[in-house]
Parts: C-alpha cells; sequence; structure tokens
C-alpha cells in the first residue's frame, strides 16, 4: 500500500476545477518531487493531504486512512510546511520550538530533547536565543522543518519550501531534506522548478492546470521527453576515423565534429560530441570499448548534463503523450 494515494481526487472552487482527477502514488521511503507551474494545483492537493482542505471528489489518503474521515489519525502521521511561514513577533527560535512542541503534547524533559535534536538536525542550535523574526529566510524556512519534526511524523509534505532562497540557503535546504530521507521519511515536495528537485527526489509528479501529466522517475521523465543524451568524445589521433566508427553505433542519432574549448596542454583540438535517441542510455557504455577495441586512445569521454528544464517544458506544452 503506498504511504500517500489519492484516487480520482478532485477540488472544485465553484465552477473552476482546480485539481482534476488526480492519482498519485507515493511509496513508505520515497521522496516525491511534485513539479508544475504557478496555479496548477500543487498547493491545493497538498493541503488537502495535510487535512486542511476537503475534496469536492475522490479520496487521498495517508497511510491507508482517509482524508475527511480519519484525520485525527493521520495528523500525527503528517509533518507539513505551508509555502510561507507566520509572523511571530517577540518570540525567540527556542520559544516557537517550545510552543509548538507542547501543542504536539510534548513535556518535560522530553519537550527540552524533542527541541534540543531538531535545532541539532536543522543545523539552528547556535540561533536559538534568536528571535525568529531576525532570521534569514533560509534560517526561518529550515525553522518550518524543524517544527514539524517535532512529533517525528512518517510522512512530511513540504510546499516550495526553497522559494525565495538565494542559492546557498537552497543547497543547505537540500542537505536537511536529504538527511530527512536518510531517516527512511516519505517526502512530497512540491517546486515549479524541476532541477531542484531532480537531484533530491526518486520519483516526480508534473501537475499543470489540476491535471497529472505524468509520474514516474527522473530517467523516465528525460525518456518521455525524449530527449537525446549527449556525449563528449575525444581521442588522441584519428577523430575523423573515430567519428566514422562511432556513426555505426547503435542508439546513435548523430555525429558531430566540434572544436574543443581548450585545445591547449596538447589536448586534441576537435571533439566529437555523440547524440544517442531515447533508448540510448545503455548504448552509451559500449562506446569506450568500440574505440580501445579499434585502437583508439580516448582523451575524454563525458556526458553533457541532462537538460531538465528542456524536458520539463516539453511536458507541459503537451508535446509528450
Ligand atoms: N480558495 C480558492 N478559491 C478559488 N480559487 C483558488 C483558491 N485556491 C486556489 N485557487 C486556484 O486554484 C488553482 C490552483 O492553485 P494552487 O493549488 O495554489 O496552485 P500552485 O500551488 O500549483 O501554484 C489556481 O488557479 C488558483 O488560482
Ligand atoms: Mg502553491
Amino acid at each position: 500500500m503506498p504511504m500517500i494515494q489519492t484516487i480520482n481526487l478532485t477540488k472544485r472552487y465553484g465552477e473552476f476545477v482546480a485539481l482534476n482527477s488526480l492519482n498519485l502514488a507515493i511509496n513508505e521511503g520515497d521522496c516525491f518531487g511534485f513539479i508544475g507551474p504557478n496555479g496548477a494545483g500543487k498547493t491545493t492537493t497538498i493541503k488537502i493531504l495535510a487535512t486542511l482542505l476537503k475534496p469536492s471528489s475522490g479520496q487521498a489518503m495517508i497511510d491507508g486512512l482517509t482524508v475527511g474521515y480519519q484525520n485525527r489519525q493521520i495528523r500525527p502521521l503528517i509533518g507539513y510546511v505551508p509555502d510561507f511561514m507566520g509572523a511571530y513577533d517577540d518570540m525567540t527560535v527556542a520559544e516557537y520550538l517550545e510552543f509548538f512542541a507542547a501543542a504536539y503534547g510534548i513535556h518535560g524533559e522530553a519537550r527540552a530533547r524533542v527541541v534540543g535534536d531538531v535545532l541539532d538536525l536543522t543545523d539552528l542550535a547556535y540561533k536559538r536565543d534568536a528571535e525568529v523574526n531576525s532570521l534569514s529566510r533560509g534560517m526561518q524556512q529550515r525553522l518550518s522543518v524543524a517544527r514539524v519534526l517535532l512529533h517525528d511524523p512518517k510522512v512530511l509534505l513540504l510546499d516550495e519550501p526553497a522559494s525565495g532562497l538565494d542559492p546557498r540557503a537552497r543547497i543547505e535546504m537540500r542537505e536537511l531534506l536529504k538527511e530527512l530521507k536518510r531517516m527512511g521519511k516519505t517526502i512530497l515536495i512540491s517546486s515549479h522548478i524541476l532541477h531542484e528537485l531532480a537531484e533530491l527526489c526518486n520519483t516526480v509528479g508534473v501537475i499543470e492546470r489540476g491535471e497529472l501529466l505524468f509520474q514516474g522517475s527522473v530517467a523516465e521523465i528525460l525518456r518521455r521527453a525524449r530527449m537525446g543524451r549527449v556525449v563528449h568524445v575525444a581521442v588522441a589521433q584519428r577523430v575523423a576515423e573515430a567519428a566514422a566508427l562511432l556513426r555505426q553505433a547503435p542508439g546513435v542519432t548523430r555525429v558531430a565534429l566540434v572544436d574543443a574549448d581548450h585545445a591547449d596542454n596538447g589536448a586534441p583540438a576537435q571533439e566529437i560530441h555523440l547524440t544517442f535517441d531515447e533508448t540510448g542510455a545503455a548504448d552509451a557504455t559500449d562506446i569506450p570499448n568500440r574505440l580501445v577495441n579499434a585502437g583508439f586512445r580516448i582523451a575524454k569521454f563525458v556526458e553533457e548534463p541532462v537538460n531538465l528544464e528542456t524536458a520539463f517544458m516539453r511536458l507541459t506544452k503537451g508535446l509528450v503523450q
């Protein structure tokens, strides 16, 4: 049974259909990236899963419990980080966490211990006596995560936790989420930026205008988007001959000779750019063997970083079925 599941989940605001028959299945321990442009329906979905919003029709389930019917059992299982944090005047970081720990029914020594633990985990221990309002946005976001870790939930629902953060704060947030993943939490995290989630998540779903366009692995999203992988190869000599050889390799759809960026230090002046068809991932591994068997010396063999944004745009433009 999936840890998070929706079945034909639909949400209307009056006549407007914000979610249209959404079917999600997220297994225990998964980190699921929920990707879509603004207005796609991410927050609506997450609020329903967090028991804060009622579906118009269909079902949402956490650990087999149904939202709207078993909310009281669901709430201890989830930690929900909303897309913005309220203001907490004149409250220190420690007071803030103590307050929420008390609200979760954690008292006495256990409370002090839990607050200390989550401060350590989120790298905020050195800020325990600082006022919440004085924290940077990155620290406030980590504090929001700290807050929902107090009751040690199995499931984390994070609504764009990295939005508005500078690059360094984004990295810190990502490291924190990786740690939570290692702890075995099931994580649903939304973003309108695909590459932010590609490294962190093992599965992704792409939503647009309330419809789920795609659900699967990051590798699959690229295949589905018909992304040809590109590999840069340089050989010590006889470049044209090597290019001719590789033109025959299975899965290669295009071979280009390109002037290398840095042709100094005796490095080859030209390199070969190989484009593979969508099944090409496996074929690329065969290229070095082919070259070596034909007597070429390989000076470089690098796969171009795959362009996830392009894949995402193609998906959301409906170019892919
Ligand atoms: N309370 C509401 N009343 C009416 N329309 C809403 C309400 N909340 C959200 N919407 C609309 O539903 C759609 C999905 O919104 P939302 O779930 O916030 O998207 P996302 O989080 O992906 O940006 C948007 O078109 C938004 O304007
Ligand atoms: Mg949103």
